[in-house]
């Protein structure tokens, strides 16, 4: 399905109303069954290092952003209560000379909200009703709320009921995510062209950077940006700045935010080496046939046993393991090169809350007991954003217990030897389910986007 062209201010103010109100109808439900009369989401404190006067990069909370898409400024709050008509938002403007104060929003959401200013947490306090008794703060506690007067601080049972409806994105959420994978594709064709121009990880991280006009701090992770075996460390975080002195493989997995939604996507490449080209060929045929199975009523856990078996049987075409599909499954082999989930939902957060939750009472839907990583146990439904993102990797660590245990008869050694220096393939995409399908939000992206230097 093609995502059509971004939408206009107005199309943006339109989609953010109906999402506005929408998410204030089903909390309004979830506040009176909890008996509480409103909500006070907090988007954060600043934290400063230890004995130092510089704090660590600050994240918005995902609760306080859902409802105003504010992504760098820390205390400010929102105060949802049902018999207002709007929500208020408290807007902080320290008087601070060292710093710049961010404007108060004057975009396409921010008459959805009545707007106060406030220079610290005390004079926000004085915004709010006398009466906070009933009701629930949702946030990191700082000193002074123990002088606020609000009911309940993170009810456990009140974060599950608004956490669980959130994997079900609203249709202005969905435009975020579209345009959060369009910044998203335009930083990895940049960055696909520094890798084949010669550049370090620290230098495609810079062209990544430089083309979706994101420095890291407001991405929703880190970028994973990994050359030659490197691709085999799933969370990689080092970014060399010296460049290798051979070339054979770049893996990426970076993504960038969009008024607070994240786009999460991984590509790998072959510098030149054709017999690693086509095994990522292959994977990516494996990828996509695994986004074909994905669609409202599907269960998630069955789609990553499903995974194992399809990896499995490419693993066995690669010559790495020389066991039948299904026994490769079984003994447990794939996992020595597929140790992770097949993908998880995404959202506000990039492994967004709710993925294990089995009703808005908080109920848990356990994780298959071989499959403790996967982050997902729901049974999808129209509206979830999931990734999906199938890997295989010569990981050392794994690669080494599995050949002093019974599984190592079965790897083929010689070929591992030679493909090791490749790291790993990873391919990942974010996909919006539907009834009929899914949309996928990232080859979308990637297919209307211009490549930087084409
Ligand atoms: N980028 C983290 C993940 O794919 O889950
Ligand atoms: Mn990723
Ligand atoms: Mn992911």
């Amino acid at each position: 399905m093609s995502p059509g062209p971004p939408p206009t201010r107005d199309e943006w103010t339109t989609l953010f109303s109906a999402h506005l109100e929408q998410l204030m109808l089903r909390t309004t439900t979830v506040l009176e069954n909890a008996a509480f009369s409103g909500l006070l989401l907090h988007s954060g404190t600043e934290h400063y290092v230890f004995r130092d006067d510089f704090t660590y990069p600050f994240k918005v909370h995902a609760t306080f952003k859902q409802w105003a898409p504010i992504s760098a400024v820390p205390d400010c709050f929102v105060y949802v209560d049902p018999d207002r008509d709007r929500p208020l938002l408290i807007f902080h403007q320290p008087q601070d000379f060292w710093h710049r104060a961010a404007p108060v929003p004057d975009t396409y959401w921010s008459d959805s909200f009545e707007i106060r200013v406030a220079t610290d947490r005390a004079s926000a306090r004085g915004h709010l009703p006398h009466d906070l008794s009933r009701v629930a703060f949702i946030g990191e506690a700082f000193p002074e709320l123990t002088t606020f007067g609000v009911g309940s601080v993170n009810p456990q049972y009140l974060l599950a009921a608004l956490d669980y409806p959130r994997a079900r994105k609203s249709p202005y959420e969905l435009a975020c995510l579209r345009e959060a994978n369009r910044l998203g594709a335009l930083g990895h064709q940049a960055a696909a062209v520094a890798f084949a121009a010669g550049a370090s990880e620290f230098e495609i991280a810079l062209a990544f950077m430089g083309a979706t006009g994101q420095r890291e701090k407001e991405l929703p992770y880190n970028p994973i940006i990994a050359l030659n075996e490197a691709g085999s460390v799933l969370h990689y975080q080092m970014q060399q700045t010296q460049r290798p002195s051979v070339r054979h493989s770049f893996l990426i997995d970076a993504g960038c935010e969009f008024a607070g939604y994240a786009s999460d996507i991984t590509r790998t490449y072959s510098y030149s080496d054709p017999d690693f080209r086509a095994l990522i060929g292959a994977f990516d045929d494996l990828q996509q046939a695994l986004c074909g199975e994905v669609r409202a009523g599907v269960d998630w856990p069955d789609i990553h046993q499903r995974s194992h078996v399809a990896i499995a049987g490419w693993l066995r075409d690669a010559g790495l393991v020389r066991t039948d599909p299904q026994e490769t499954v079984d003994s447990g082999l794939s996992a020595v090169f597929y140790p992770h989930g097949i993908g998880h939902l995404l959202g506000l957060q990039v492994h967004d809350a709710g993925g294990t939750l089995g009703g808005p009472d908080g109920h848990e839907i356990p994780r298959p007991p071989r499959h403790p990583t996967l982050r997902l146990t729901r049974r999808l439904e129209a509206g979830f954003v999931v990734t999906m993102e199938p890997g295989v990797y010569f990981i050392r660590q794994l690669l080494d217990q599995a050949r002093a245990s019974p599984l190592g008869k079965h790897i083929e050694w010689s070929r591992v030897a030679q493909l090791e220096r490749f790291g790993g393939i990873r391919i990942e995409d974010d996909l919006a389910v539907t009834d009929a399908g899914c949309e996928n939000l990232t080859r979308a992206a990637f297919s209307t986007t211009i490549a930087p230097g084409a």
